[in-house]
C-alpha cells in the first residue's frame, strides 16, 4: 500500500481524534461531528481508491442505500428513540464485522496465518456478541422484548460455559483451520451469547448496556482493521472502544453503581416501575401542592432560580414550554439557571440535547458539581418530571439502592416546587422523600400542560 494511502489515513485518523475533542462540549459538538464525517469520507475515499478494489459497481449499490436509509431513519427518529437507534446502529457495526471476519476466512481458509487467524476468531466473537446483543438491546428499549430484568437458573454458568467453548474451538480452528463447520459454530455460540448476555438486564439499565455495546462495535471493527491490515479501521475502532467505555463507565459512576452491577441485572426492579405507587414503606407525610396561580405569586417575588429537568420532561416533550417559563422569568428579572445532573433522562447528555433543540442558552446550563453549591442560596428550584436525580435517599438512607449516587441538592432551595403527574417513583423504583419536605411543593400535572399554564400565570401578574 503506498505511502499516499498511509498518510491519508493518519489525517483521517487526526480528524476522528479532533472531532471527539470537540464533542466533548455542547457549543461545538456539531463542528466535531462534521471533523469526524470529513475524517469518514477521506478514509472511505482513500480505500476506495486503493488498487485492491476492483469493481464499484457492488460499493455504489451498497452506499446508496444504505446512505438514503440511514437519511431516512436520522429524520424520522424521535429524540426520545435515539437510545434504541443507537443500539440497532451498534448491532450493525458488529455484524459488519462478523461477515467480513467470516469472508475473510472463507478466502484464506487451507493457508491461515496465526496472527489473522486470531484476528478472525475475536472479530466473529465480538463481533457476533455485538450483533445480536444490540438487537435485544433494541428489542427492549422499542417494547419487542421484556423490559423486565431476566433471571434463569444457572444463568452465569451457561454463559462462562459458552465462552469457553468458543474459546476452545477457537485454539483448535488455528491449528486446523480448514474446519468450515466448526467457524460457523463458532458463529452460532457468539450470536447466543450476545443475546443471553443482555436478555438479563433491565430496560431501564439498556441504555448503560447500549453504550458498553458500543465500545465492543469498535473493538470488533477494530480487530477486523488486523484482518485487513487496515490502520484507519484498527485506530478508529480503537477509539470507538475507548470512548464507549469512558462513556460506560461515567454513566454507572451517576448512578453509583458498578458495571458488574449493571450488566449482571443489578436493581430486580429496574424497568418494570411503571404504575408503581409511591406509597408502602417509603417515606411519608403531608404533601402540600400548588396550582399554577399560586406558583406565578411564589416565583414573582424569586430572584434566584434554578431549573432541573427530568426524564418526564422529555417524555412530555416539554422543552418549548420550559424555555418559554424562563423567557417569562427573566422578563421579571428574575435570574433563570439549569442544573443538569450527568444521568438525567434515559440517556447521557438526553436533557442538555432537549434543551439545546427548545434553543436555551449553552451558558444557562450547569453540570451537577458547577451549581450543587448553589442551591442554598436559591429562592425557587423548579423540578420537571425530575425523580431519581433529586432524590434526598441518597444522602441521607444508607439502606437505599441510590444511597450514595450523586444527586442535585434541590432540597437545600428556600422553596422547592416539584411538577410531575402524580407522586410515583422514577426509574429506580424508590419512593422520594423530598415530596414530603417542609420546604416541599408539589405542582402536579403533565410537564408540557403544567409550565404552559404557569408561564401564561406569570405574564398576567
Ligand atoms: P426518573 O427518576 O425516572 O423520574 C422521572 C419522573 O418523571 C417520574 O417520576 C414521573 O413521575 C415523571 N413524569 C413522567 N412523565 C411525565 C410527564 N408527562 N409530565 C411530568 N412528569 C412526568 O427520572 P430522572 O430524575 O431524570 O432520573 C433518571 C433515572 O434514569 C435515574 O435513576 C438514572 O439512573 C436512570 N438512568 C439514566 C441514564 C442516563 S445516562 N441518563 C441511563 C440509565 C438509567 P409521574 O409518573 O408521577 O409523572
Amino acid at each position: 500500500m503506498s505511502i499516499a494511502i498511509q498518510i491519508t489515513y493518519l489525517i483521517s485518523s487526526i480528524f476522528f481524534i479532533y472531532g471527539i475533542k470537540k464533542l466533548s462540549s455542547p457549543k461545538t459538538a456539531r463542528k466535531g461531528n462534521l471533523y469526524s464525517a470529513t475524517g469518514m469520507l477521506l478514509a472511505i475515499v482513500v480505500t476506495l481508491l486503493d488498487q485492491n478494489v476492483l469493481t464499484y459497481e457492488w460499493i455504489i449499490i451498497g452506499g446508496v442505500i444504505g446512505s438514503l436509509i440511514g437519511a431516512v431513519l436520522a429524520l424520522k427518529i424521535k429524540m426520545t428513540g435515539m437510545p434504541q437507534m443507537v443500539g440497532l446502529l451498534n448491532g450493525f457495526g458488529g455484524g459488519a464485522s462478523l461477515l467480513v471476519a467470516l469472508s475473510e476466512y472463507y478466502k484464506i481458509t487451507y493457508a491461515m496465518p496465526l496472527n489473522t487467524g486470531v484476528a478472525i476468531l475475536l472479530s466473529l466473537l465480538i463481533g457476533s456478541v455485538t450483533f445480536t446483543g444490540s438487537l435485544i438491546a433494541f428489542g427492549k428499549l422499542q417494547g419487542i422484548v421484556t423490559g423486565k430484568v431476566v433471571h434463569y437458573p444457572g444463568q452465569h454458568l451457561i454463559n462462562v460455559l459458552l465462552f469457553i467453548f468458543v474459546i476452545g474451538a477457537g485454539v483448535y480452528l488455528l491449528m486446523n483451520p480448514a474446519n468450515v463447520t466448526l467457524i460457523l459454530i463458532i458463529t452460532g455460540v457468539s450470536l447466543v451469547l450476545g443475546i443471553l448476555l443482555v436478555l438479563p438486564i433491565g430496560g431501564a439499565d439498556m441504555p448503560v448496556a447500549v453504550s458498553l455495546l458500543n465500545s465492543y462495535s469498535g473493538l470488533a471493527a477494530a480487530t477486523t482493521g488486523f484482518i485487513l491490515e487496515n490502520n484507519v479501521l484498527i485506530i478508529a475502532g480503537a477509539l470507538v472502544g475507548a470512548s464507549g467505555i469512558i462513556l460506560t463507565l461515567i454513566m454507572c459512576r451517576g448512578m453509583n453503581r458498578s458495571l458488574m452491577n449493571v450488566v449482571l441485572g443489578g436493581w430486580a426492579n429496574a424497568g418494570a416501575t411503571d404504575g408503581a405507587s409511591g406509597e408502602g414503606d417509603g417515606p411519608k407525610g403531608d404533601v402540600k401542592s400548588v396550582d399554577a396561580e399560586e406558583l406565578a405569586m411564589i416565583l414573582e417575588v424569586a430572584s434566584n432560580v434554578i431549573i432541573v429537568p427530568g426524564y418526564g420532561m422529555a417524555v412530555a416533550q416539554a422543552q418549548h414550554a420550559v424555555r418559554e417559563l424562563m423567557l417569562a422569568l427573566e422578563d421579571k428579572d428574575i435570574n433563570v439557571r439549569f442544573a443538569v445532573h450527568p444521568v438525567a433522562g434515559r440517556m447521557p447528555g438526553h436533557m442538555n440535547v432537549l434543551l439545546a433543540e427548545a434553543n436555551v442558552p449553552y451558558d444557562k446550563l450547569f453540570a451537577l458539581e458547577d451549581i450543587n453549591n448553589d442551591f442554598a442560596n436559591t429562592d425557587v428550584a423548579i423540578v420537571i418530571g425530575a425523580n431519581d436525580v433529586v432524590n434526598p435517599a441518597a444522602r441521607n438512607d444508607k439502606s437505599s439502592p441510590i444511597y450514595g449516587m450523586p444527586i442535585l441538592n434541590v432540597d437545600y432551595a428556600k422553596t422547592v416546587v416539584i411538577n410531575k403527574r402524580s407522586l410515583n417513583p422514577g426509574y429506580a423504583g424508590i419512593a422520594n422523600e423530598l415530596f414530603f419536605g417542609d420546604n416541599s411543593l408539589m405542582f402536579f400535572g403533565d410537564a408540557k400542560d403544567a409550565i404552559g399554564k404557569l408561564t401564561s400565570e406569570i405574564k398576567n401578574l
